[in-house]
């Protein structure tokens, strides 16, 4: 019985992929490919942020012929933006669900230039807007009325790789995946993965930051990375680029600009911390009948594959669904309740084979898991990987997905994770689509989606702000790995003190007095 039930792991009737790397592909997605490359032919114009959401402009001014020629002057002209076609796709968010208006985008290469431009700016009261890939899902990335959008689109130098110590210079623009290619180079690998790993920039990882696949293995950005060069609003360069891994030298202030989605400095370089890259990768599908089994699952994998256990994902039984129908992925066991995916990566392979065949005998004999498959070549392992990687793409072609208007990414204790998900669907009965669940489960992050053939306001009434309130009478964070942008500013008092955002207002105020970076985000309006 235990035999066959174990023979069953390995078994595949999945199709070869030819790609080796990105579910998504270097530079730009499959799905939402218009978005980056010709939006204005493609992608349905959302309404202007300004009037779909009560926000009013702030007393900047507003861009002139004289601005235009500085910048031209101090950039060429093909490193300023003002065609409106042009403009679109980084007027508008990923989602498609914010769209500001501004005329001007610029794409500085040195940290020099950003300096230029922000000093500049503030002087003249010119409103600005960071932007890296463009793939942030808080509305973060795009003005909301007429910022000037600064780019690090052409700030892709590598500067140095240390293969001693793994520690990678960069300037802020590197795609995450190619700089995780470049280092391959040097057998190691970027501690950070995530879904829109093709197109999203290593300064707007930092700037968020990204959570991803594998925080569990690695720890959080607060933790990988070791330096940041960054440039104040004034223009002046703060140079904290240091890469030491032990630097106790007063207050340490690149953690200010980690997370803080560029309302306190553009990221301009980052040291980051590489590992080694695996030598060996195994990917186990498994299927689940409790979310209890996939608790004491997760507990066994802690236990039992230690410190090879490089990532630990769930998946529930729609969220599959939706992959399945709506991007006609194949899952390769039958269908359960619940998914797990359980990575491991290591130096031998035959004694993480050995220890991955251990735990699976386990969870398995033990009635824990029901299914599974394991893979371990890069094809088989990829297209696991998008079954995951690809729900968020997925759920939008049900027709209207709520996390549009506020990403329902939440960090929750373990024992409440599904129960959240439960109690949403039942609440709101079968006026949707599907209320679904999925997430980084290694570090309690749930991350809830409901989706309904078109808007209807009165479904957004019933999910909000019962889901906040629920987030936060457990305790839970109403923002795990997304930030709060402009679509979240007004919940942080849900997971934030008052004391809290005062404090961060103030820390505000002294870094950009005018203002200018990044309005309308993060911080909640004052009222
Ligand atoms: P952008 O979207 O361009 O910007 C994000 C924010 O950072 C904005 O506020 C922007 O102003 C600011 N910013 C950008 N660059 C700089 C800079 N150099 N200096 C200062 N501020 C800057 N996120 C996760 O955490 N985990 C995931 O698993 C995950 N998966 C995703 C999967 C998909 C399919 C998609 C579409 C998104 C996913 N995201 C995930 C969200 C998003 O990819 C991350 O937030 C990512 O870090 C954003 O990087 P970006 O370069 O696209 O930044
Ligand atoms: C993910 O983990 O897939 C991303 O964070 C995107 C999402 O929130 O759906
Ligand atoms: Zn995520």
């Amino acid at each position: 019985m235990m035999a066959a039930r174990i023979a069953r792991f390995g078994s595949s009737s999945l199709r070869p992929l030819t790609r080796a790397t990105s579910v998504l592909g270097p530079k730009v997605f499959t799905g939402k490919k218009q978005v980056h490359t010709s939006p204005a032919t493609c992608f349905p114009k959302c309404e202007l942020t300004s009037k779909r959401y009560p926000v009013e402009r702030g007393p900047f001014s507003q861009i002139t012929p004289d601005d235009i020629k500085f910048f031209t002057e101090l950039l060429s002209p093909h490193r300023i933006i003002t065609e409106a076609s042009e403009l679109e796709g980084h007027n508008t968010d990923w989602l498609g669900m914010v769209r500001g208006a501004s005329s001007v985008l610029l794409k500085p290469k040195t940290t020099e230039e950003v300096s230029a431009i922000l000093s500049y700016c503030n002087q003249h009261k010119l409103a600005v807007c960071p932007q890296g890939g463009n793939t942030g899902l808080v509305g973060g990335s795009v003005p909301v009325f007429d910022e000037v959008i600064i780019s690090t689109a052409l700030m892709n130098q590598v500067e140095s790789v240390d293969s001693w110590s793994g520690v990678v210079v960069c300037q802020s623009g590197c795609v995450l995946e190619a700089l995780d290619q470049h280092v391959a180079e040097h057998g190691l690998m970027v501690p950070l993965d995530l879904g829109a790993k093709g197109s999203c920039h290593i300064g707007g990882n930092v700037s968020t930051n990204a959570g991803g696949l594998r925080l569990l293995r690695y720890g959080s950005l607060h933790g990988s990375v070791l330096g940041v060069e960054a440039v104040l609003a004034s223009g002046e360069v703060i140079d904290c680029l240091s890469t030491m891994k032990k630097d106790n030298t007063g207050y340490d202030l690149k953690h200010l600009f980690i997370g803080s989605e560029g309302t306190l400095g553009i990221v301009t370089k980052l040291a980051i911390n590489c590992p080694p890259r695996p030598q060996a990768v195994n990917l186990a599908f498994l299927g689940l009948q409790s979310f209890d089994d996939v608790l004491q699952t997760f507990r066994d994998a802690k236990s039992k594959l230690g410190e090879i256990l490089s990532s630990c994902e769930f998946i529930d039984r729609s969220s599959l669904e939706c992959v399945e129908e709506n991007l006609k992925l194949k899952s390769p066991i039958e269908p359960h309740p619940y998914y797990m995916l359980i990575e491991t990566s290591g130096s031998n392979g035959d004694h993480d084979e050995e220890k991955l065949n251990t735990f699976l005998e386990y969870v398995m004999s033990s009635g824990q898991v029901t299914d599974g498959t394991v893979a371990t070549e890069p094809s088989r392992i990829l297209h696991i990987w998008s079954l995951r990687e690809r729900i968020a793409e997925s759920l939008i072609a049900d027709g209207y997905t709520y996390k549009s208007v506020v990403v329902y990414d939440i960090s929750i204790p373990l024992p409440h994770f599904y129960k959240m998900v439960e109690d949403m669907r039942e609440h709101l009965g079968s006026s949707i689509i599907r209320c679904c669940g999925y997430g980084h489960i290694g570090d309690g992050n749930l991350h809830l989606n409901i989706t309904s053939k078109e808007y209807e306001k009165e479904i957004l009434n019933r999910i909000e702000p019962t889901i906040f309130e629920w987030t936060a009478k457990v305790k839970g964070s109403i923002s795990a790995e997304h930030g709060l942008g402009f679509k979240k500013r007004n919940y942080i008092h849900f997971s934030k003190s008052d004391g809290a955002v005062g404090l961060m207002k103030q820390m505000k105020k002294l870094m950009d007095p005018n203002g200018i970076l990044n309005p309308y985000k993060v911080l909640p309006d004052d009222n």
